[in-house]
């Protein structure tokens, strides 16, 4: 089970295939990694009503957060009788009610009404509550953590907040989502996403548009930041044009599973939820400062969507035959390129700290 890691990448060796193809180490990433880190699980625009709730799921657990007239509340959405759902989707309502045999709970969690529990010995409704999970949010975003020690978002994000305030983050809204589901482990797809090194043979188009040479990945305590610079020039073949000093996409990655793209006007969150051993679902989100009325008519929008589903196409092609092939007999672990793969050590070596 326990595997070894080298915290330095000129000796180290990447993962061993197992974790990828082993759906053991996925119950052990769900208990330990899921469990115990920050997951983006809504918008804070859909809660910014007293009695306005969304459902999620944090790897295979289900969750709640509601809008309780005063803060944003979170639990596990799991009903103390026999395990129902207390909530379904996302709406408003003044109390949370059980699906399955019509318990209610205050937004505040505690047990409103369980009817004919009458003759049940020292059954105290008074003494009862949902199960909380720690709630933050950031910007527009919506985050909850399952691990009520855990340490606060801001000592995950460490320095984000700062980095990316003149991009305005809190000003983003709503434009659009998509989802893809990717017969690939949640790690290759993260893998791929941070290192830079596959651009030239997957992404001819992006490489064309893109400082290869200056490509660096600057890894911090529980988050990585890639520098991407565009090219010079301006051709009429270009589709991304720098529009000023310091207007540079900033691409981070917060362990386990979400990546943040953010620069002047726009940010895209990424999210990618294990869905087995060998399936992923990544949910794909664009917000802007100044969203247009629809996207879906707006030929901007439409260009920069259609570019980005290129390069997502582009990526889950390579995804899924990894796959594929880290279920072969012939490969256990691979080395690292030093100058090119030190953002996917990072993370490699938080897997490794997270599961060991
Ligand atoms: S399981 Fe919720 S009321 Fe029975
Ligand atoms: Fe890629």
């Amino acid at each position: 089970m326990p595997f070894s890691f080298n915290p330095d990448i000129r000796y180290a060796e990447t993962l061993p295939a197992r974790l990828y193809t082993d759906s053991v180490y996925l119950s052990l990433e769900e208990a330990k990694i899921f469990g115990r880190c920050w997951q983006l699980v809504g918008r804070v625009a859909d809660l910014a009503e007293p009695g306005s709730y969304l459902t999620a799921d944090i790897g295979d657990e289900a969750i709640v957060v509601v809008h309780d007239g005063e803060v944003l509340r979170g639990f596990h959405n799991i009903c103390l009788h026999r395990a129902g759902p207390v909530a379904t989707g996302c709406g408003k309502r003044q109390t949370l009610q059980c699906r399955y045999h019509g318990w209610s709970y205050r937004l505040d969690g505690t047990l409103h009404r369980a009817p004919e529990m009458e003759g049940t010995d020292g059954f105290d409704p008074d003494a009862m509550r949902l199960m909380p999970v720690q709630v933050a949010t950031w910007g527009p975003l919506v985050f909850a953590n399952l691990d009520l020690k855990a340490p606060s978002l801001a000592h995950f994000l460490e320095g984000i907040p700062e980095r990316t305030a003149r991009f305005q983050p809190e000003a983003m809204r709503f434009v659009l989502q998509k989802r893809w589901t990717i017969a690939c482990n949640w790690k290759v797809y993260v893998d791929n996403y941070l290192e830079g090194y596959h651009l030239p043979a997957v992404h001819p188009g992006l490489y064309k548009e893109l400082d290869y040479d200056a490509y660096r990945v600057e890894p911090h305590r529980y988050w990585s930041l890639q520098h991407a610079p565009l090219r010079a020039g301006h051709g009429p073949e270009r589709k991304y044009v720098a529009q000023g000093e310091g207007d540079d996409a900033q691409y981070y990655w917060l362990f386990p599973n979400l990546m943040l793209n953010i620069y002047q006007g726009q940010m895209q969150t990424n999210v990618v939820i294990p869905r087995g051993v060998d399936r992923c679902e990544v949910v794909f989100e664009w917000y802007a400062v100044d969203p247009p009325a629809d996207a879906s008519a707006d030929p901007t929008w439409t260009r920069l969507v259609a570019f980005s589903d290129e390069i997502q196409d582009e990526d889950i092609g390579i995804c899924e035959v990894v796959q594929r092939n880290l279920r072969s007999r012939s490969y256990d672990r691979g080395r690292y390129s030093a100058a090119r793969e030190n953002g996917v050590h990072h993370f490699h070596g938080l897997v490794h700290e997270f599961l060991t």
